[in-house]
């Protein structure tokens, strides 16, 4: 009975060319605790998330990814998962990208979110990286939509989600800092998502999907 066993999760690796999502274990997601510590996530004078985790001493910073992490591993069920997946370039840990469901073995439908380091920024490795994950969400996990989100002056994250079929999905008020920030909001349908250009059509293997699907409770349609 090794982990990939007990906890399917564990082995899951998607790969296209140079770029890999995987399962972040504890080396990794230290790793990726200490890397947002050090390198940052996203510049001072912004904030993209709706708990500002980045903010504080590189400890609190690094504590609050170690928590993060561990927290969604340990409340992974089938009736409400979230896959938070590092994401390697050339061998490089770069940062994580997730998909978080609830009862996803009926609605079929995940939102995705993710982060890089600031020096990982600007070189298209977000769109890459969203790009995989709706691979496995479409391809191997039978999605029938993906949503996402942003701060409407989150410019980066807006780009990667314009480059990638979705359509606007209507927009809500949060509260950042103390004020309000408006959000959009943005779906992938299936149906879009088999249309998307040739250039969107990835080479794209998976380790671990069987057992995942297995484990979540996603049967075959
Ligand atoms: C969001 C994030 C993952 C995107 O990754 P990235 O690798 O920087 O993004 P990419 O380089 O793949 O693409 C960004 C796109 O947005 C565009 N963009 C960036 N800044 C922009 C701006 N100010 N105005 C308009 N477009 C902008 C880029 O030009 C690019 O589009 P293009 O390829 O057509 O030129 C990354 O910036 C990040 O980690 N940010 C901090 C955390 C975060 O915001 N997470 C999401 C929370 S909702």
């Amino acid at each position: 009975m090794d982990l990939a066993h007990l906890w399917p999760p564990s082995a899951l690796r998607v790969v296209s060319g140079d770029l890999e999502l995987r399962y972040a274990d504890d080396p990794t997601v230290e790793s990726l605790a200490r890397m947002a510590a050090t390198e940052g996530v996203h510049p001072a004078d912004f904030m993209p998330f709706m708990t500002p985790w980045t903010v504080g001493t590189p400890e609190d910073v690094a504590r609050s990814v170690l928590r993060w992490h561990w927290k969604q591993r340990a409340e992974l069920t089938p009736e409400r998962w979230q896959l938070e997946l590092a994401t390697w370039v050339d061998g490089r840990l770069v940062g994580t990208q997730g998909a978080v469901a609830k009862d996803y073995a009926i609605t079929r439908t995940a939102e995705t979110g993710s982060w890089l380091g600031l020096p990982h920024h600007g070189q298209g490795i977000g769109t890459r990286m969203r790009l995989v994950i709706l691979h496995l969400l479409f391809d191997e996990l039978d999605a029938q939509v993906a949503t996402t989100g942003a701060f409407a002056d989150n410019q980066p994250s807006l780009g990667v989600t314009r480059k990638l079929g979705y359509e606007p999905n209507g927009e809500s008020i949060a509260v950042r800092g103390g004020g309000p920030a408006p959000e959009r909001w943005f779906r992938l349908t299936r149906e879009r998502w088999l249309a998307r250009p040739d250039e969107q059509r990835l080479d794209v293997s998976y380790e671990g999907t069987p057992a995942l699907r297995e484990f979540l409770g996603i049967a075959r349609p």
